[in-house]
């Protein structure tokens, strides 16, 4: 597993810390991008990472943005759930359906005070930031919310990737289509259901994260990119891997075609607070 330690430049004014930024993020390559795990693994993983931080503790967990399920599994450890989401329906169905959450809070993840610092011990967040304007408020938030040293479970998909750039240029209805009738999810569109129409802010890239990271002395335990997006069908299959390599190669390896989606996991410094 890739890992990497991230350390914040010093930061005088905003423009001298904006040049130091610009500078680094020239300077600095990526460290290779892990592309071997599969959907269950990964979760193994997060699942693993969070009963390492637990050790014998009850853990304060934060779904924030978290839809009408979760896929983690945390049996023999203990642990408080709070969900929140701007989408009453999905909390709805969460509480009355699924059951698995102690807590849920209708608010926009962009609102300081919903929580007082240093709340939760684990905040994990999935394929929301993408859909947020302001994403990188909702980051701040995050890291005003764990406490030292705790741990940011963040899946977005890349908008630095070939997928990023598709889902950009092409209108929500669409995105609403392909969920029904191509990936075939019988609730696409639905009162508390995705699609969700997506803003892709800056931050949401593997290169924004990093860099957001090092700034805020932050560390990226662990990163795995989701490589196994494209069809597999003998058809589909050749047709759209030729068709984004394609576009990556067009856009001179801008956008990369490997991968669609990150998992990271990020670890607030002990140090602040
Ligand atoms: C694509 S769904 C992801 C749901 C779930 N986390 C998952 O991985 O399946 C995006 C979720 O983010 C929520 N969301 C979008 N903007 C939000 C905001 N500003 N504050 C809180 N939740 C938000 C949506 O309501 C939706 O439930």
């Amino acid at each position: 597993m890739p890992q990497q330690t991230i350390d914040a430049p010093d930061s005088g004014n905003a423009s001298m810390a904006a040049q130091a930024r610009a500078q680094l993020s020239r300077r600095s390559s990526l460290p290779p991008l892990d592309l071997s795990t599969d959907y269950r693994s990964r979760n193994r993983i997060i699942e693993e990472r969070i009963r390492q931080h637990a050790r014998e503790n009850s853990l304060r967990i934060l779904e924030a943005g978290c839809g009408n399920s979760w896929p983690l599994r945390l049996e023999g450890i203990r642990y408080a759930l709070t969900a929140v989401d701007v989408d009453r329906e999905a909390l709805e169905i969460r509480k009355s359906r699924i059951r698995d959450v102690d807590e849920i809070i209708v608010g926009d993840l962009r609102s300081t005070d919903i929580f007082p610092p240093s709340s939760f011990d684990v905040i994990y967040n999935s394929f929301v930031l993408e859909h947020v304007r302001g994403a990188e408020l909702v980051l701040d938030n995050f890291l005003r919310w764990l406490a030292p040293g705790g741990l940011l479970i963040l899946r977005i998909p890349d908008r630095d990737s070939v997928y990023g750039f598709v889902t950009r240029i092409t209108p929500f209805w669409m995105h609403k289509l392909y969920k029904r009738y191509v990936e075939r999810l019988d609730n696409a569109g639905l009162a508390g259901h995705g699609p969700y129409p997506t803003y892709h802010d800056r931050i949401v890239s593997r290169r924004a994260i990093h860099e957001y990271c090092r700034e805020h002395h932050c560390k990226v335990l662990v990163e795995m990119g989701h490589g196994q997006y494209l069809p597999k069908s003998p058809l589909w299959g050749p047709l759209v891997r030729t068709a984004v390599r394609s576009i990556s190669l067009l856009s001179l390896g801008r956008l990369q075609w490997r991968h669609n989606n990150l998992t990271f996991i990020i670890q607030k410094s002990a140090l602040t607070s």
